[in-house]
């Protein structure tokens, strides 16, 4: 869908459906009072009615009858005006313009609420949330071809100012939108499709388009760097692994803060010897989720032209089991010198992303974030409500807590205790890659600590959050979070955290 902002009144648009939104308890205002006094009071009687009063995402059609150019109003409730949020704007716009997606319209306008949110920021919610809320997965249905409705919203605003103010907005909320239904697309990709190398060349791709230096490091380039972890959980795999680095403000590294972003890319996680079972290996296609939010994130950062010097990490790898595959009790050589006892070929993630933490180190980085679907344990913990956050840096964690809190993208701080390294002690070697059932997020972060050389490190664990099958939905209640497959979790909260960084 395309938006545009442009001058004029909502009682003049020339569309098949109007967008409406009315606070709760509040006398209509601005465009849309105008609107009501054109339409003879028909909207202040559906409030008068009671059948839809405001409420937050309550939802009412109506039909002007010529009295205006539009041919129908959908009215959405925004709540109380004392309440209102980015995020409600968000969720009014998905509920609306899936409203008119159903009512089956080609051409949509809608004008900003009358609120104390910066214009910039309202016209940018409601954006996003109007791409978020219309995002759908064709997959490869060979029968039903795909009609994305409405083509066009357009965004009216009342003065020259608004439409300059609106428009930044917008192209923000695009941004941040497109980058997380590029992340949605690739999460529910098939695994025979959406491989080490296809991730490769989806990195070269938004290299190309947006102007992000890209590289692809293929299996002997991957071995002169010593990923002995990475290269240990590839090796029982028929499909090769990739190491993939994309790069914004290359060429200004010396002179921005470099922040290294890292995503676990688990193209399919079968858990290697230590087998999954049937039931629990459903959804693996979807453990390269951090992955897709870095490729997503990196887009966005690219075409906002974020200033920071910022590096994307995805260690691109398929979790299978041949003659050739890992086992348990193999030792493995991470490129830091550390060794690591595998106790479980299903605690891969944390295999993989030790040698990308390590990678990072060499960009001096101010600070590294990881995002990964790491453990079921942290599913246990916080279902599928927030991702845990490890944090070694206090202000790091508190700047992701008001990038979750901008967002919507819930997190919740877990704990880098001492005593979980205890629990990673190996007899064989410096570490092991499991510490058992009980604080099994934990012991994961504690694992992946010993890769970390940075002054300010944050680990994500997502593996509730992603979207994937059978987890608990993660988007319910949400207009602008699918309930089934790929949430895109992750890519707007990283390009929050980048584009308020200070410092
Ligand atoms: N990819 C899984 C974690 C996962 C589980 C993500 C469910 C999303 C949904 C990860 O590689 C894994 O298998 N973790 C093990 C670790 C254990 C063997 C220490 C787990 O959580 O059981
Ligand atoms: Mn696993
Ligand atoms: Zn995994």
């Amino acid at each position: 869908m395309d938006i545009t902002v442009s001058e004029g009144r909502l009682r003049d648009a020339s569309v098949e459906v109007l967008v409406v939104f009315v606070f709760e308890n509040e006398p209509l205002q601005g465009m849309v009072r105008e609107l009501d006094d054109a339409l003879g009071g028909a909207i202040q009687d559906v409030i008068a009615t009671g059948d839809m009063t405001g409420k937050a995402e309550q939802v009412a059609v109506l039909y002007p009858r010529g009295a205006v150019p539009a041919k129908r109003v959908v009215m959405v409730g925004l709540g109380e005006k004392g309440k209102f949020t980015a995020d409600r704007a968000r969720r009014a716009a998905a509920q609306g313009l899936r409203k008119a997606r159903e009512l089956k319209v080609k051409t949509a306008a809608t004008a900003l609420p009358d609120s104390t949110l910066p214009v910039p920021e309202a016209a940018g919610a409601l954006a996003e949330g109007a791409l978020l809320g219309l995002y759908s997965y064709h997959g490869q249905k060979s029968k039903e071809p795909y009609v994305p409705l409405p083509e066009s919203l357009s965004l009216v605003a009342a003065s020259e100012e608004d439409v300059a103010a609106a428009e930044g907005g917008v192209r923000t909320g695009i941004a941040l939108a497109e980058a997380t239904c590029l992340t949605r697309d690739l999460v529910n990709l098939p695994p025979n499709v959406c491989t080490p190398a296809y991730l490769g060349e989806v990195a070269k791709k938004i290299g190309e388009e947006i102007g992000l230096k890209v590289e692809v490091l293929e299996r002997r380039q991957i071995e002169a760097l010593n990923m002995g972890a990475l290269l240990g959980v590839a090796q029982g795999s028929e499909t090769p692994p990739r190491f993939i680095i994309l790069e914004h403000n290359a060429l200004r590294a010396d002179d921005l803060p470099t922040i290294v972003l890292v995503g676990k890319g688990i193209t399919f996680d079968t858990g290697g010897y230590s087998i999954k079972s049937a039931e629990n290996m459903v959804g693996m296609k979807s453990d390269m989720a951090g992955a897709a939010a870095v490729l997503g994130a990196m887009s966005a950062i690219g075409k906002l032209d974020v200033p920071l010097h910022v590096v994307g990490l995805v260690p691109a790898v398929e979790n299978m089991i041949s003659g050739r595959a890992y086992r348990p009790q193999d030792v493995l050589t991470a490129s830091n010198g550390v060794t690591i006892e595998v106790i479980s070929t299903d605690a891969e993630g944390r295999l993989i992303l030790a040698d990308a933490l390590v990678f990072a180190s060499r960009y001096k980085p101010a600070a590294v974030v990881d995002i990964a679907t790491l453990t079921g344990a942290c599913v246990v913990a916080l279902g599928s409500v927030a991702a845990g956050l490890f944090c070694t840096d206090d202000q790091l964690r508190d700047r992701v807590l008001a990038a979750a809190e901008y967002t919507g993208e819930r997190v919740w701080p877990l704990p880098l205790f001492p005593e979980y390294d205890k629990l990673i002690e190996s007899q064989t070697a410096d570490i092991k890659n499991s510490g058992g059932r009980y604080g099994g997020a934990a012991t994961a972060a504690a694992f992946l600590r010993h890769f970390v050389d940075c002054p300010a490190w944050a680990h994500l664990d997502i593996a509730g959050m992603a979207g994937i099958d059978g987890m608990p939905a993660a988007g319910d209640d949400n207009p602008y979070i699918p309930t089934k497959g790929a949430t895109g979790y992750g890519t707007r909260l990283l390009v929050d955290l980048l584009r308020r960084w200070e410092g």
